[in-house]
């Protein structure tokens, strides 16, 4: 099992060019799926999850080359519409595939994706919205059975929650859907945008993207495209806190701020010194007062950021409060951070920091993908030598880690 050493307390430099954004190649990647002619994707991240993907893709018959910096994708003769439980245990966005193989072939057999360590994450709106479409249902031996012999129907699906998964989902299996779709209460998370983008520039007609009201017109094909994704804003925002919490200048680039607005308007509240271009921020050191967040469905706070901030909240001077709203278990850094001295109670879905707190280092254990985020940029203010374990969580969403925060100054190696 690998792990990560961290010497801290460190000083940061330099820039850091941003990764494309997992979460939105995840739903494009399922969405190759969807065409019979070749897609090409442009700086796809070396990532656990994207190599998850594009496996489950050719168990699906999908032929996958490599041109330089761009992927090329055959999927003009799928050779099967089922995705097994080996793969989807590993990962959960392996749901993502239900809603083109249906849309195409009129069936899909996927796995059910098991909880994870966040919470138990239903797929219900997922479910009950294919079956307004027409698709019949079965759960069968932890599979998902979808089926619709006349082919799916265009109909409105007022969501229950604004899901991102079910919205993504939803929106790929209405693409050649007989008639009109109308997806009301969907998310609006940027990755969304991005793969109705991809969608359209494969042919196919959606239109309220970036509102809450999504609508698409069936159509009967879609053409090849060429397509590239936007940057990373969560890889994006927890190199923003790094620079925070080292009290560093470094400059984060390759990303659209416009992404993270409310992540950055609530730094700047709380005294951070950035400087906002097109496609970079500018960290300066900065003294940072405590603050209050919540996490809410897009514009509001993302959920994915929630961790990284209560990092940095140990290192402001004053408390701070942080509610966690969108997963029901989403504070597993809590107790973690806790061994590297941090003084964090948690009530219920809150949790309350009382700092500045001077961090010691301590072997930790990553448990998620965010929280291990924290646990790396707490290490980084933690007196000593800090041992991360179970890194294989970080590397489902943070290309080239080790390496970006080594150019940046950082003193962190992967060891056996
Ligand atoms: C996506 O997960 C992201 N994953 C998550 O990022 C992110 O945290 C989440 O959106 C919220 O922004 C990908 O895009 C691959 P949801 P998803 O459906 O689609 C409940 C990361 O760190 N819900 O918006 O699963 C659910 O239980 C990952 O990169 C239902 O009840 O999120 C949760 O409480 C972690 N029924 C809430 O909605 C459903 O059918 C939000 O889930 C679907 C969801």
């Amino acid at each position: 099992m690998q792990k990560l050493k961290v010497n801290g307390p460190v000083k940061l430099s330099g820039e850091v060019a941003i990764s494309r954004a997992k979460n939105a190649y995840l739903p494009i990647l399922a969405a190759v799926l969807l065409t019979d002619k070749e897609v090409r994707l442009k700086n796809l991240p070396d990532l656990r999850d994207i190599r998850t993907m594009l496996k489950l893709l050719e168990n699906l018959g999908v032929t996958i080359s490599k041109d330089g910096d761009t992927t090329i994708f055959d999927a003009s003769t799928l050779n099967s519409h089922e995705a097994t439980y080996d793969l989807v245990k590993t990962m959960r966005a392996s749901i993502f595939v239900l809603g083109p193989l249906l849309g195409r072939l009129n069936k899909a057999k996927v796995s059910l994706p098991g909880g994870c360590a966040i919470g138990t994450r239903p797929i219900d709106i997922h479910l009950s919205n294919l079956e307004k479409m027409g698709a019949k249902i079965d759960l069968n031996a932890g599979y998902v059975e979808a089926n619709s012999e006349t082919g799916l129907k265009g109909v409105k699906l007022p969501l229950t929650f604004p899901s991102v998964g079910a919205t993504e989902n939803l929106m790929m299996a209405a693409v050649y859907a007989e008639g009109t779709t109308v997806i009301e209460n969907a998310a609006m998370e940027p990755e969304i945008d991005d793969l109705a983008n991809f969608l359209n520039a494969m042919g196919a007609k959606i239109s309220g993207i970036g509102t809450s009201k999504i609508t698409i017109e069936g159509v009967k094909e879609l053409c090849s495209t060429d397509y590239e994704a936007i940057g990373d804003r969560i890889e994006a925002a927890t190199y923003v806190i790094a620079g925070l919490m080292t009290n560093s200048s470094i400059k984060v680039t390759n990303f659209n701020p416009e992404h993270l607005e409310f992540v950055l308007d609530k730094l700047k509240e709380m005294g951070a010194q950035l400087e906002i271009g097109k496609d970079f921020v500018q960290v300066s050191p900065s003294k940072l007062k405590g603050a209050k967040i919540e996490t809410a469905p897009y514009p509001g706070f993302p959920t994915d950021v929630q961790a990284q901030m209560v990092a940095l909240f140990t290192q402001v001077d004053g408390n701070s409060f942080v509610k966690e709203n969108i997963f029901e278990n989403r504070f597993m850094h809590v107790p973690e951070l806790m061994r590297l001295g941090a003084q964090i109670t948690q009530e219920g879905k809150a949790v309350f920091i009382e700092a500045p707190q001077q961090l010691k280092a301590a072997p930790v254990m990553c448990t998620d993908l965010r929280a291990s985020a924290a646990l790396v940029l707490a290490a980084l203010c933690a007196e000593g030598e800090t041992i991360i374990d179970r890194i294989y969580h970080l590397e489902r969403g943070y290309e080239n880690l080790t390496m970006k925060l080594q150019a940046l100054g950082a003193t962190i190696e992967k060891i056996d």
